[in-house]
């Protein structure tokens, strides 16, 4: 086990990550696209942990793995990954020793970069082309401008990215026409040429390229495209005070949540510095007991309310913000909260907190929440062996870095 022990993690509010469940989507992508993964694990793979989900994908063989900055390139090497790693952001040159030193391979796509990366050593890098989004890469239409650079300092790769690919609105159609135009103007062919993410995947037939770049369906949440995800992760916190309130009393800041009624209200200890948005703040729902609670008044920083009127429930109960509390019922997704809280499900997952501890198993979460509940349930003897489960707390991570 890394970090706390399990029952201290669980104390509080914290995430359970299902690697075996990141496994079998990233599988079925591979699967579905016919070529190589090179999954996008950047800003901590999407929170959940960079090192034990890429730890957890290399039972795959991807071809490599894509982050957003050099640091998080860095810790990846640290952890003793050593696929090759591509850092998916335009960098400053003041980046480049650190990447060279961790062989870490950058995307370039200005004549005087590419050639100044030449002269000071060299090393693979990939060439972005820019086909619709108009964020980074060099215009499709410019490729043939930079063909003299481009034999002088050639690229392991080629790539471009959909920025709509979910929608099936025809404006892959025109990026994926724009890319062969940019690939047909390449001196040579790269030996590597990408460009679906993961509603790409989904939404496509077998790949027409090399590899494929998923990133939020191997974390549970698909587009509607094949048979969906599995889901990943779990949010839970513990009721901490329960109070009987009377008719007409307010609930949190603002007192935007009045009783009709008396009313049982549950505090969760958790809140908007967790990573549960204040947007949620009357409209997020919680799962104790099968039940549907609804959030009452303002998400506070560290506690949130909701009304428990009605389902039986104790302090040190734990209720469910994601996922489900156990294998046929219902399932909070991520999307679901995503669409209450008024964000996109990458801004949801990417915005959970550090201080929620992260659990990993390798086995269905069932178990551990009923563990967690205090209730033995049918498989009381069955506590997750040390292998199926382990914790990574902020704490234990900032050791780790030597801090
Ligand atoms: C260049 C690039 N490729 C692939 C991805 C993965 O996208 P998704 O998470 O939608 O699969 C991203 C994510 O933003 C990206 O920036």
């Amino acid at each position: 086990m890394n970090g706390q022990s399990y029952s201290a993690a669980t104390t509080r509010a914290w995430i359970e990550v299902d690697l075996g469940a990141l496994v079998r989507n990233a599988a079925t992508l591979a699967r579905h696209a016919g070529v190589p993964l090179l999954p996008m694990v950047k800003a901590d793979a999407y929170g959940l942990g960079a090192v034990e989900v890429t730890r957890a994908l290399e039972s795959l063989e991807p071809w490599g793995y894509g982050v957003g900055t050099v640091d998080e390139g860095v810790e990846l090497r640290s952890a003793g990954i050593t696929r090759p790693i591509v850092v998916f952001t335009p960098l400053w040159r003041g980046d480049w020793p650190i990447l060279r030193a961790a062989c870490l391979t950058p995307v370039l796509d200005r004549a005087d970069e590419i050639l100044e990366w030449g002269a000071t050593g060299g090393g693979d890098w990939q060439l972005a082309v820019e086909t619709g989004m108009n964020r980074a890469g060099v215009p499709w239409d410019a490729v043939g401008e930079l063909a003299a650079t481009l034999r002088e300092v050639p690229p392991q790769g080629v790539f471009t990215h959909f920025y709509s690919a979910e929608r099936m609105d025809g404006t892959r159609e025109v990026q994926e026409a724009r890319f062969h135009a940019a690939l047909e103007a390449l001196p040579a062919r790269p030996p590597l040429i990408h460009a679906e993410n993961s509603a790409g995947v989904e939404h496509g037939t077998s790949s027409a390229y090399d590899l494929v770049r998923p990133g939020v369906f191997l974390y549970g949440v698909d587009s509607g495209g094949m048979d969906g995800a599995e889901p990943v992760v779990a949010l839970r916190a513990r009721v901490v005070e329960l109070h009987d309130i009377a008719d007409g009393e307010t609930v949190s800041y603002g007192a935007s949540w009045r009783a009709r009624g008396q009313r049982r209200i549950a505090t969760l200890s958790v809140g908007y510095a967790d990573g549960y948005r204040r947007s949620l703040s009357n409209r997020g729902t919680v799962m104790l007991h099968g039940r549907q609670a609804p959030v009452a008044g303002v998400v506070t920083m560290d506690m949130t309310m909701v009304d428990v009127t009605g389902i039986p429930c104790e302090i040190g109960d734990v209720a469910t913000l994601i996922g489900s509390e156990g294998p046929s019922g219902p399932t909070i997704t991520i999307m679901d909260l995503a669409r209450a809280a008024e964000l996109s499900p990458y801004e949801l997952l990417t915005g959970l907190r550090e201080r929620l501890p992260r659990i990993y198993l390798t086995s269905g979460a069932e178990d551990l929440v009923r563990e967690a509940s205090g209730d033995p349930g049918p498989a009381a003897a069955a506590e997750p062996e040390e292998s199926d489960r382990s914790v990574r707390s902020a704490r234990a991570r900032a050791m780790e870095r030597g801090q």
